[in-house]
C-alpha cells in the first residue's frame, strides 16, 4: 500500500491500483499550496465528519474523478443535494464489502456540523480491511477507550492518528491510542495547519518512540509505501 499525504488529515491510500482519498481539504490550506487538486486521484472519497477542513475539496474532486462517496447517512445526503449521487451512506458500527476491502465506519468523539450550518451527524473514523491488510484512519477524536476494540479485534498494519491537540488528542494521547489499537507504526495528521495545533516534530517522535511506535510525519505531497 502506499499512502500520500495531501495535508493537515488528507491522505490518499492507493491499494492495488485503486485509490481512497480522505477528508480532502487541499485548497483552503495555505501548507498545501503545492498540490494541484486537479492530479489528485480518487476512486473513492471517504470522510470522517462533517467540519469544514474535512470537506472542502470533495464536491469538485467527486465531480471530476466520479470516485464514490463514503461517509455516514447525513454527510452523504448532504452532497447528494449537490449532485453527488455515487454514494454510500453508513453508521457507526456498520460495515460494508466493497472492491478494494471492507470498511468499517467507528466511533469518533468530536463534533460533525457541516460548513452551512446543517448537521454531519455523529463524527466518526474508518477500519479498512484488505488483503493488503488492515488499517485506521481516526478521523478527528479524543482518545477513547473504544480504541481498544480495533485493537482486540484488527491486526493494524498502520493507522493515521490525529494528534494536533486543542481540537483532537494531542501527541501524549495519540501514542496511548496507538497502544490501544495495538499498531506500531503510525502517521500522524490534523497538525500544524493552524496556530492552535502546531507540534514539535522531534518531541512527537520521540515520545511514540518510547513505546517502541514509529511515527510519520509526512511531508506535504511525501508518499509512504508500506509493504
Ligand atoms: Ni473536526
Ligand atoms: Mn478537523
Amino acid at each position: 500500500m502506499k499512502v500520500t499525504y495531501y495535508g493537515h488529515a488528507c491522505l490518499g491510500v492507493e491499494i492495488k491500483g485503486v485509490h481512497l482519498l480522505f477528508d480532502p481539504f487541499i485548497t483552503p490550506n495555505d501548507k498545501a499550496k503545492a498540490i494541484d487538486i486537479q492530479s489528485v486521484p480518487a476512486d473513492y472519497i471517504l470522510i470522517s465528519h462533517g467540519h469544514g477542513d474535512h470537506v472542502a475539496d470533495v464536491e469538485v474532486i467527486a465531480k471530476r474523478t466520479g470516485a464514490k462517496v463514503i461517509s455516514n447517512y447525513e454527510i452523504v445526503s448532504w452532497f447528494e443535494k449537490k449532485g453527488i449521487k455515487n454514494n454510500h451512506p453508513m453508521n457507526h458500527g456498520g460495515q460494508w464489502k466493497f472492491d478494494f476491502g471492507t470498511v468499517k465506519y467507528v466511533n469518533a468523539v468530536h463534533s460533525s456540523t457541516l460548513p452551512d450550518g446543517s448537521s454531519g451527524g455523529n463524527p466518526g473514523g474508518f477500519v479498512i480491511s484488505t488483503d493488503e491488510g488492515d488499517f485506521y484512519f481516526s478521523g478527528d477524536t479524543a482518545l477513547t477507550y473504544d480504541m481498544k476494540l480495533i485493537g482486540a479485534l484488527y491486526d493494524l498494519k498502520f493507522a493515521m492518528l490525529c494528534l494536533g491537540d486543542n481540537f483532537t488528542m494531542g501527541v501524549e494521547d495519540a501514542a496511548v491510542a496507538a497502544e490501544f489499537i495495538q499498531c506500531d507504526t503510525i502517521i500522524g495528521m490534523h497538525y500544524d495547519t493552524f496556530g492552535f495545533i502546531v507540534i514539535n516534530h522531534e518531541k512527537a517522535i520521540e515520545t511514540f518512540r518510547e513505546k517502541e511506535k514509529q511515527l510519520h510525519l509526512l511531508k506535504i505531497g511525501e508518499t509512504l509505501t508500506i509493504d
